[in-house]
């Protein structure tokens, strides 16, 4: 996602450090303890500017909702539309590369996943990053609650073929997969910043329901 510097994020995140949170690992194992309740907890990795999170967070307020990006850029325009609603004290924005994600959350801590649109990193050579890849499964597999449901949404056809082999190799159940959502009519989903646009150039979106 490209963003031109905006150079007050920085500044922005560390004066509301109530929401965003600099050093997640200090919370791995006491998620609850932050948000003071027992709610699960839904994590969406690659939150960009926060449409669906910040979203998700005034839908449902029982619910504790984690945004994690590594891009301080972006996740400072998902914090701009969090103040903007009435205290989300349901809400948490982690600058945070997913790559240590093991290093925050702890066994059973996290009841649902969203993975949004992540970059498909086309090149072979690149497929590691891939945030489906079996590599991040198995990162995630170890604090996903048995119950979880981990929900994959992608304009990419060939990065969701690939995906559903990596779930399947990594033992995931496949609850529904869909190559159209905007055909299932589903009204309780909740579009992404990413997502509105390719809806809007009719391009089909791809889906996958999981659990462990
Ligand atoms: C293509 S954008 C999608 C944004 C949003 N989910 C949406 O659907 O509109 C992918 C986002 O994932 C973030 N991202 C990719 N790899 C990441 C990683 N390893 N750790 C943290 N964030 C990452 C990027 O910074 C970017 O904001």
């Amino acid at each position: 996602m490209r963003l031109r510097t905006k150079p007050n994020a920085l500044d922005t995140l560390l004066k509301n450090q109530d929401m965003v949170i600099f050093k997640p690992n200090e919370y791995k194992g006491k998620w609850n303890q932050h948000f003071n309740n027992t709610n699960p907890i839904y994590v969406e990795l690659g939150t960009g500017k926060g449409k669906f999170i910040v979203e998700n967070a005034k839908k449902s307020p029982n619910i504790n909702f984690i945004g994690i990006d590594a891009k301080n850029e972006v996740l400072y325009m998902a914090l701009k539309k969090a103040l903007e609603e009435k205290e989300l004290t349901n809400l948490a924005l982690l600058p945070f590369n997913i790559e240590n994600i093991e290093e925050v959350f702890d066994y059973d801590e996290v009841n649902r996943l969203f993975i949004n649109f992540p970059d498909p990193w086309p090149k072979a050579r690149h497929e590691k990053r891939r945030l489906t890849n079996i590599r991040f499964l198995q990162k995630y597999k170890n604090f996903l609650e048995s119950n979880s449901l981990i929900i994959l949404k992608t304009d990419n056809k060939p990065f969701f073929d690939y995906s559903l082999e990596e779930f399947k190799l990594a033992d995931f159940k496949t609850i529904s997969v869909t190559y159209d959502l905007k055909s299932e009519k589903d009204l309780a989903n909740i579009l992404t910043e990413y997502e509105l646009k390719f809806m809007e150039k009719e391009v089909k979106i791809n889906r996958l329901i999981c659990t462990l």
